[in-house]
């Protein structure tokens, strides 16, 4: 027994949201599309589980930010997908897929065909009991991915106030949720293995200012090293944190964020991987033409530098599906994907946005103590690549994006030149 759809989008997260929009904007018949989650919502925003939705006042919750929200389109809610026509499989996990056979399997046993599939199963988290952390399966450790996961967090962060958490990992989830944290008034604790934060994108003097500001608010910084152990009570919970070298962090809660994997297993033996991702053509085509991969599982050719990317990043989530069905729907009129890398975050009242690709020397300019400062990358050739920018208008970011969209010859004075440089071009 099954069902057979031209279109099954697999997974239900941000990509998968603004493919719907596309394939209805652009005219598919009801019953055509299939979209299966493993999720219990319909698609979703999943920046806000990190931001808004962690505030102690004014949280956002669902269904304010269904996609396709955050760009000012309609909020998809499950009735929209019935009103369109759009099968949406909730709750619905894939277990096996054949793509010989354009067939896929569910957990209940359900086969669901299709005559092209987008694959858009982003990615996991990295769990602590994968690096065989005695302890790392205690009640009160937290990750962040979706919904659930940010209740669970809500509900660990209760009461608050002297509350000490311990907060595993130095990258965007390290950052985000400390900010969260700090702003529900507990008192924390960052441990991470690099020398600074962010470590995969900023320069040791980026990561500065932003520690600076976290110390200021109350935050503890312990870097260089990793956790061993964690310490459990009677009831099961986390008491404390055991770094390698024998500090010992009590803790009431723990968040972790270590970094993720693409959701790929489904697919490897049948599909070329590389980059730890699906890999795909400029129209999002894996290595068999009838299935497609968007968003943080695919392994994309960036054009502009010529090379292949997995980037694990919303806005490339969101172009990247409409993309790939615009190929789908319109076959090779769809232009080759072009797309400039671009990263953002926003904690506290700080807001950084970066565009480009952060190789070569960097370049800084601008006045940290006032707040807005950024940064150029100039490659070997002596062109700009790369741009950041903290504290600017949205004109500063357009400019930023267009310095490394264009990639000009950097000038001599660039760093006296600074933001001017960019919004003189
Ligand atoms: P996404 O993870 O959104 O969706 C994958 C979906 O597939 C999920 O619904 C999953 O359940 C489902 N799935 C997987 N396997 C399945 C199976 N076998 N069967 C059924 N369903 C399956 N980026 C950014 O640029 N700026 C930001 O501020 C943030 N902030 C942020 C906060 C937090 C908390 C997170 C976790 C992530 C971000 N990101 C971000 C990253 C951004 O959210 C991410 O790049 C996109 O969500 C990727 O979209 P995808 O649709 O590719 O994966
Ligand atoms: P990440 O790759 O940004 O950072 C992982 C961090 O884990 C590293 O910086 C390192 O400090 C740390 N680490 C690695 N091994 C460790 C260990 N053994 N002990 C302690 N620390 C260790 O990944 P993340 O922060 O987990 O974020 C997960 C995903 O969510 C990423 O794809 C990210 O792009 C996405 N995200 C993006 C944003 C944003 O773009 N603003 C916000 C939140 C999440």
């Amino acid at each position: 027994m099954g069902r057979a759809f031209k279109f099954v989008v697999l997974g239900g997260g941000n990509a998968a949201g603004y493919a719907a929009h596309e394939f209805i904007k652009r005219g598919i018949g009801p019953g055509e599309l299939c979209i299966i989650s493993e999720e219990p919502v319909a698609p979703y925003e999943r920046p806000a589980l990190s931001k808004g939705y962690l505030l102690p006042e004014g949280a956002v919750r669902l269904p304010a930010f269904h996609t396709c929200v955050a760009i000012g389109h309609e909020r998809q809610v499950r009735a929209w997908y019935q009103d369109h026509g759009i099968e949406l499989l909730l709750n619905t996990r894939v277990t096996s897929a054949d793509v010989k056979k354009r067939a896929l399997t569910t957990q209940s046993g359900e086969t669901i065909t299709y005559k092209t599939m987008i694959v858009a199963t982003g990615a996991r988290v990295l769990r602590l009991e994968e690096f065989g952390v005695t302890g790392a399966d205690a009640s009160n450790i937290c990750y962040l991915r979706d919904i659930r996961d940010a209740a669970f967090l809500v509900d660990a962060m209760r009461p608050g106030q002297g509350m000490k958490a311990v907060v595993i990992g130095g990258g965007y989830i390290g950052m985000e949720c400390t900010a969260a944290l700090v702003a529900n008034k507990l008192d924390v604790t960052m441990v991470y293995p690099e020398p600074h934060c962010m470590a995969r994108l900023f320069t040791p003097e980026i990561a500065q200012f932003y520690e600076d500001r976290y110390r200021k608010k109350g935050v503890k910084f312990v870097k260089g090293t990793v956790m061993a152990a964690f310490e459990k009570s009677s009831s099961g919970k986390v008491a404390a944190v055991i770094l390698k070298d024998g500090t010992r962090l009590p803790a009431d809660l723990v968040v972790v964020g270590v970094g993720i994997r693409a959701n790929t297993a489904l697919f490897e033996g049948q599909l070329a991987i590389e980059k730890g991702g699906i890999k795909v053509d400029s129209k999002f085509r894996t290595s068999v033409s009838t299935v497609y991969a968007v968003g943080d599982v695919a392994a994309f050719p960036v054009k502009l530098y010529g090379d292949i990317r997995r980037l694990e990043h919303v806005d490339h989530a969101r172009k990247s599906a409409r993309h790939a069905v615009s190929a789908i729907l319109s076959g090779d009129t769809t232009k080759d994907y072009d797309y400039l890398p671009f990263f953002y975050s926003r904690v506290f009242n700080l807001s950084w946005q970066f565009y480009g690709d952060n190789v070569g020397k960097c370049v800084l300019f601008g006045d940290q103590s006032r707040g807005k400062f950024g940064a150029y990358w100039i490659d070997e050739r002596n062109a700009v690549v790369g741009t950041f920018l903290e504290g600017g208008s949205s004109e500063d970011y357009t400019a930023m994006a267009r310095v490394a969209r264009v990639r000009p010859e950097a000038p001599p004075d660039l760093a006296d030149l600074g933001l001017s440089f960019a919004t003189k071009l």
